[in-house]
């Protein structure tokens, strides 16, 4: 090929490439990552991060990409219908990544309608954006929801969730995940909406909001407060570094098969009271307390109403599709996250401050 010839296939190449993506809820904890990483790695294309800045959302998780050209921030409630409709006109996005959500099982036992509104409302109007600027444009357009392995409910002490296993959300903010996945789907089945859903085991890492058992049960050490454990701390979850979900999330949403689920776990279970200890030791180390100081914070309180007994994901779809597999392990990645939570004073301080007081009092006392 000619140089001339070389240069504007090369360019033709990048204007194709050129793609303007929304990212809905990229302020809080898995989407701040989720945005980090497709800023950095795709410069070629604009990240449109929508945001309402609920106490779970936070710019100052993003403060390294701030003012990037390639980024942009839009404060707004994916529950407002004609503010998501002008936002779909004004960037005409090729693509959706919705993590937008309340998220917190304890808040949507205290308030399930918020998680009806936004959990379920706020998908259906972006579902609703989506099909009507997309219209004679689907297969080159892609709705991307990130949903939770919650929908899937409880296991006994055998057995995996498969993306095949039915849907038996347990909770209210199960509930209203497993309702927005039907939703995305009947989109799919009935307007032929081009659509990807991941469900994803518990992730932990930087930026989580401390309201969840590590940053919350990390927080509470430093401060020498107790450590809740609910009912006997027998519950088991599949834990994975929130970057490694990142990850997932770029290769499915690049590579994936349109109108696919894909699970996403660590194989990594642990009994929280296992967890709890381990995370007590590593802390102990990292503040330079003598053995078992964190251990004695412990103390076992009322359980959660409806607590999900275990949660296990069977990720073999999309290691074989698409190659990928959790690449930090459990203690490593804890370890990082201590650091960050005691490197990041200020970030802790300033989340906690205010309303959390409020929140942490209504929950625990
Ligand atoms: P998060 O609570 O940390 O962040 C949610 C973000 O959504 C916040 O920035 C918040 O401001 C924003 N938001 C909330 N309501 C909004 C609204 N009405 N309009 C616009 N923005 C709004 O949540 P997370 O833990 O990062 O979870 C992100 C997504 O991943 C959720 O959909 C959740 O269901 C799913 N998920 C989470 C986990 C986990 O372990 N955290 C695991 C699997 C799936
Ligand atoms: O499985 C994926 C889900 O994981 C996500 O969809 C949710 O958004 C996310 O919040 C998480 O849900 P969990 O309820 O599993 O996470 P949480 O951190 O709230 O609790 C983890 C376990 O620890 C659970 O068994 C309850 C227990 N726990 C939690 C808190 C906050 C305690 O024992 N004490 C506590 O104070």
């Amino acid at each position: 090929m000619c140089n001339n010839c070389l240069y504007l296939f090369t360019l033709l190449n990048r204007i194709k490439m050129k793609k303007t993506l929304l990212v809905t809820g990229g302020a809080g904890f898995i989407g701040s990552h989720v945005v980090r990483l497709f800023v950095n790695k795709y410069t070629e294309y604009t990240i449109v991060n929508l945001d309402n800045l609920t106490y779970a959302g936070n710019l100052e998780n993003l403060i390294d990409i701030q003012g990037r050209s390639n980024y942009i921030f839009e404060k707004g409630d994916i529950v407002d219908k004609n503010f998501v409709n002008s936002l779909f006109a004004k960037y005409k996005f090729d693509g959706v990544i919705h993590l937008a959500a309340e998220s917190h099982v304890d808040r949507s036992i205290t308030n399930p309608l918020e998680f009806v509104k936004t959990n379920v409302l706020g998908t259906i109007n972006l579902l609703e954006s989506a099909r009507n600027s997309w219209a004679d444009k689907f297969s080159e357009k892609l709705f991307y929801h990130i949903s939770t392995d919650e929908v899937y409910g409880s296991l006994g002490a055998e057995g995996l969730f498969l993306e095949t296993t039915s849907y038996d959300p347990q909770s209210p903010y199960s509930a209203s995940k497993a309702s927005s996945d039907h939703f995305v789907r009947s989109y799919g089945n009935t307007y032929g909406l081009p659509f990807v859903i991941s469900n994803c085991s518990n992730n932990y890492g930087p930026n989580q909001f401390p309201e969840k058992l590590i940053p919350l049960f990390i927080h509470n050490i430093k401060q020498s407060n107790d450590l809740p454990v609910y009912g006997d701390g027998k519950f088991t979850r599949d834990w994975l570094y929130v970057i490694d979900h990142a990850i997932a999330i770029d290769l499915i949403f690049h590579k994936g098969r349109k109108q696919e689920t894909y699970n996403i776990g660590g194989f990594n279970e642990w009994q929280n009271i296992d967890l709890i200890n381990e995370l007590c030791d590593q802390m102990d180390k990292a503040l330079g307390n003598s053995p078992k100081t964190s251990k004695e914070l412990i103390s076992f309180v009322k359980d959660r109403p409806g607590h999900d007994k275990r949660y296990a994901i069977d990720a073999s779809k999309i290691h074989t599709e698409l190659g990928w597999s959790p690449s930090v392990k459990f203690e490593e990645g804890l370890e990082k996250t201590i650091s960050w939570y005691l490197e990041n004073d200020h970030w802790l301080e300033n989340v906690t401050s205010g309303e959390y007081q409020k929140y942490y009092e209504k929950q625990y006392r």
